[in-house]
């Protein structure tokens, strides 16, 4: 049987040479063989982030390290402002998970910025929540937002949130789970304190694993955090570090394949990898609007689209063509493309373009989607 081609926001198609790696035999995870290989995996993780904070490999998917970020720095004794900045499903996860994280009404106080999915993040609004944060009566703030907005295919204004973020002296968590290892994601000059992103990504790994990056002053709010998470408690992270080892057994077949794939982005080099993805999502726009098909994403002018996956527009209005035949029709013909989430099931679609995937595997999908929509009649041909 074919393989089924996924331009699916992860998990992405994994390289014969990564998913090999994953059949090595196992190693003793307390030994050198396993610390060199994890000083290799932060090393090359940090050139990737451009960073010089400490970073952690975790054996959880992105979520995890979400969890992660937001359970170290919040616990229901701490007296903080959680202000989340968000603009899709992701933005709003880290809500949900600071909501858990308290257990108490008052204290963090969580200030949701909420904007219509689809829609940019308004610096204005989120100046003024941080400047109204500051007469409230917890000093410490926490700012979250997603880089790449998987959900809605949005690049938001990371540099411009940091800067802000900075001026109001709060930790700035950014998720950049589905843009580092296939965008520009300078994380120490986007001021993010905490930096994550997915293995199943655009770093072109199974899924299983997250990294995050952790700056001084988020370690200072986190030490401050007597009620951390026990398994995902960050400060063991560090100490485990410094001998090149996880607190806890790492799910070692997954390090073995996140290795490689890092090996493949150096052959390849990070410009290189960048260019290749601009060059792929805008193969798909132009693509997709010279087929008549419409952008969901509306920009303002600190925003932009994707570079790693775009979502477009299942013209459902006109009565043309609906969810099922198009990405049911696309799977026929053997090609997966993500639907909307949420609120979004039936009214987008979604093509990924991270990872190893190259132009030959999107000019395939642009094939496809004209044989759908030429078959649909949405196109006379
Ligand atoms: C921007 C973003 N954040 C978080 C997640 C959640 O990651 P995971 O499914 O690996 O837990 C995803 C997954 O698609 C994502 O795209």
């Amino acid at each position: 049987m074919e393989e089924e081609l996924l331009m699916i926001p992860g998990p992405v198609p994994v390289l014969p040479r990564i998913r090999e790696a994953m059949t090595k035999p196992m190693i003793f995870h307390r030994g050198d063989e396993f610390g060199a290989m994890y000083e290799e995996i932060v090393e090359t993780l940090k050139d990737i982030y451009q960073t010089r904070n400490d970073l952690f490999v975790l054996s959880g998917s992105g979520t995890c390290a979400m969890e992660a970020a937001i359970g170290n720095l919040v616990s229901n004794e701490t007296k903080l402002v959680c202000i989340t900045i968000a603009n899709g499903k992701f933005g709003e996860r880290f809500g949900e998970i600071a909501v858990r994280y308290k257990a108490d009404a008052v204290t963090p106080v969580n200030v949701n910025v909420n904007f219509e999915w689809g829609h940019s993040i308004e610096l204005e609004a989120v100046k003024e929540a941080l400047e109204n944060s500051s007469s409230s009566d917890p000093k410490s703030k926490i700012v979250t937002m997603v880089h790449n907005e998987t959900s809605t295919g949005i690049l938001n204004p990371a540099k411009e949130v940091g800067k802000l973020a900075r001026k109001h002296d709060a930790v700035f968590v950014l998720d950049c789970i589905t843009s580092i290892g296939g965008d520009k994601v300078p994380v120490d000059e986007l001021g993010a304190d905490i930096a994550i992103v997915g293995s199943q990504k655009c770093l072109g790994a199974p899924p299983g694993l997250s990294a995050l990056s952790v700056s001084e002053h988020a370690w200072e709010m986190i030490r401050e955090n007597e009620r951390r998470p026990y398994y995902m408690d960050l400060i063991a992270y560090k100490k485990s570090l410094e001998k090149k080892q996880t607190p806890y057994t790492p799910a070692l077949p997954l390090f073995f394949a996140l290795h490689e794939a890092l090996a493949v982005i150096r052959e390849e080099g990070m410009e290189n990898r960048i260019e290749r993805h601009r060059g792929m999502a805008k193969t798909v726009r132009d693509a997709v609007t010279g087929l008549g098909l419409r952008l969901f994403p509306k920009l303002n002018e600190v925003s932009d689209y994707s570079n790693t996956v775009t979502a477009i527009e299942i013209p459902i209005a006109d009565g043309s063509i609906t969810d099922e035949q198009l990405r049911g029709g696309m799977r026929k013909r053997g090609v997966i493309v993500a639907g909307g989430q949420g609120k979004l099931k039936g009214k987008i679609f979604r093509i990924a373009t991270m990872g190893n995937i190259t132009e030959r595997e999107v000019m395939k999908t642009i094939q496809v989607l004209e044989e759908v929509l030429v078959g649909n009649e949405f196109i006379k041909k």
